[in-house]
Parts: C-alpha cells; sequence; structure tokens
C-alpha cells in the first residue's frame, strides 16, 4: 500500500513538473542526478552491451586443437621484410600451424620485400590501396577486395603509397609444382557449387596440383548454416570479415563477429551458423593437394 502511494505521489509530481522525470536515476542519461549517473542500469538491448570494454573480458580463448582471437587480443609489431607497416600474428608455426596467417598496418609509403625463399606469400586488401611492384616500370594496383598470389622465390615486392589493411597468408611450399604469380577481384571470382550446403562459396586460388593451399570466401544470409560438420586433416586460418554468428570448435561454441579470427588445428569439429540481421562473409585458408604422409 505504502509503495503504490509512493509512487502515484511521485506519477504526479513527474506529471506536474516536468522536468522531475529527468530527475529519476537510470531513465535517461542524467549528469546531474547527483552527480552520478545510473542510465547503465536500464539500457537497452537496442545499445547493444560494451562487452569489449570490461576489464579483463576477452571472447579470444586458446586450445590444443582451435583458437579463437578477438580484435581486443591483436598485438601490433614491426616485422622483418616490411618497411613503414605493422603486423599482428594471428595464426603461426609457433603453434603448430603449417602456415603463417597475419594482419598488417602499412602506413603511408609502406612497403614489403619478397618473402624469404621458399615462402609463398598471398594478400587480400581489406583497405586501402597498395602495388604489387615486377618491376621498375610494371606495378599493379590492388585496391579493396582484391588479391595477389606470390609463388616462391617470387622478386616482387609491394608498396603503398596511402597506407593499406592487408591480410596475409604465407607458408613453406611443398606442393613441387609450378605455381605463378596472380591477382584478381574477389566479386569477380565464380561461385562454385556447394550442393547440400546452401552458402556461396569462391576459391581464389587455381584448383591444380601445382597450388598446396587455397583461399576460400564464404558468404552466407542469416539463419543458413554449415550442412557438414567438418572433421578433417586441413588446417584453417579464417578471419571473419562481415556478419556474426555461432562458431563451434569442439565442443565449444562461440558468438562470433566480424573482425574475430580464428584457427582450427587437424580435425578439430568444426560448424558455423549465420545469424543476426546481416550476411556473414568470411576469408579461409585451406591447405591442400599434399599427401599427409608428406606434409
Ligand atoms: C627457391 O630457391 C631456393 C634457392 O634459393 C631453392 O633451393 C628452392 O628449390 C626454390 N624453391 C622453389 C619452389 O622454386
Amino acid at each position: 500500500m505504502r509503495v503504490s502511494a509512493a509512487l502515484v505521489v511521485l506519477a504526479l509530481a513527474a506529471a506536474a513538473v516536468p522536468a522531475l522525470a529527468d530527475e529519476l536515476c537510470g531513465l535517461k542519461p542524467t549528469p546531474s542526478c547527483g552527480g552520478h549517473d545510473y542510465s547503465g542500469v536500464f539500457r537497452t538491448h537496442e545499445r547493444g552491451l560494451d562487452f569489449g570494454e570490461l576489464p579483463g573480458f576477452t571472447r579470444s580463448s586458446h586450445h590444443a586443437d582451435h583458437a579463437l582471437i578477438g580484435v581486443e587480443s591483436r598485438v601490433y609489431a614491426g616485422q622483418r621484410g616490411w618497411k613503414k607497416a605493422l603486423t599482428a600474428h594471428i595464426v603461426s608455426p609457433a603453434r603448430g600451424a603449417n602456415f603463417a596467417m597475419y594482419l598488417v598496418d602499412v602506413k603511408e609509403d609502406g612497403s614489403a620485400e619478397p618473402p624469404k625463399a621458399g615462402v609463398e606469400r598471398f594478400v587480400l586488401v581489406l583497405q586501402g590501396e597498395a602495388s604489387v611492384v615486377r618491376g621498375k616500370k610494371d606495378s599493379i594496383k590492388l585496391s579493396a577486395n582484391t588479391y595477389a598470389y606470390f609463388p616462391p622465390n617470387t622478386t616482387f615486392t609491394l608498396e603503398s603509397e596511402d597506407g593499406a589493411g592487408l591480410l596475409v597468408y604465407e607458408r613453406v611450399y611443398l606442393a613441387g609444382g609450378k605455381p605463378v604469380f596472380s591477382h584478381g577481384d574477389v566479386e569477380e571470382s565464380p561461385l562454385l557449387p556447394t550442393e547440400p550446403e546452401v552458402f556461396k562459396l569462391r576459391k581464389l586460388l587455381p584448383q591444380t596440383a601445382d597450388y598446396d593451399f587455397n583461399v576460400h570466401i564464404m558468404d552466407f544470409q542469416p539463419g543458413e548454416y554449415l550442412w557438414v560438420k567438418e572433421v578433417h586433416y586441413n588446417q584453417h586460418g579464417l578471419l571473419l570479415l562481415e556478419g556474426k554468428g555461432i562458431y563451434r570448435l569442439g565442443d565449444s561454441w562461440y558468438p562470433v563477429q566480424a573482425g574475430d579470427a580464428i584457427w582450427m588445428a587437424p580435425y578439430v569439429p568444426q560448424w558455423y551458423a549465420a545469424l543476426g540481421s546481416t550476411p556473414t562473409r568470411y576469408v579461409i585458408y585451406k591447405d591442400t593437394t599434399v599427401d599427409p604422409l608428406l606434409g
């Protein structure tokens, strides 16, 4: 009784003096609320929760057969071979992977020497522009959403006038064939059949035994999910470019969003469902064609 009477009085007071509503701590951000702001209590789902701002909180998780590395966990540093550029290694042989996957923040006038002898390199431009320099007067411009593959022992270098954001995959070449330099636009790469899967699939490298890995671009509409619950010897390095969903890795189910990177070791059970209201696109490395007995 007392409580409801108090509420009536409060409601009447609020109606009589509209400014009073603003003083109810928490209904609106009111710095004047005794010098405090209680608006966090009633924040709506629409506004979202700032998990990334929670001290010590991260969704990043590292296990023997997989890792999830969130945006908040990347560490950039200088690397030999790259000038005016910082690299953040996400996957590397340090954890048993047969490849390296890293992001590069190329500054103005940044550049990259060719990789070490015997190492092949794949570059996907995510932001800005870069150029592949093949000779004194021979360069190829790479804008966002284009890629280039450098075969082992290439002499081609990479430059950026105004800066660029790159995703790089590298590995020691094992296939024993004759891979060649190639480049292209992701959108111009043809869609490949995937039945019984429903996602859209592109492969950015030729599917021949000259290549020992490929890079896939996979697109899902919200609600679409992987049909096959894959478990296989091939390794993966994945970067979620757009959208959100749930990635299953072994017995862990991870809410993931654009910017998250995933390492999948051989034989980790893996599955994805695209959720939310926007499509998912991810890019994923997969080693191919090399006999597991020799790789
Ligand atoms: C790359 O060059 C090295 C010598 O520097 C050679 O031993 C190796 O076979 C070459 N690799 C390929 C794939 O051509």
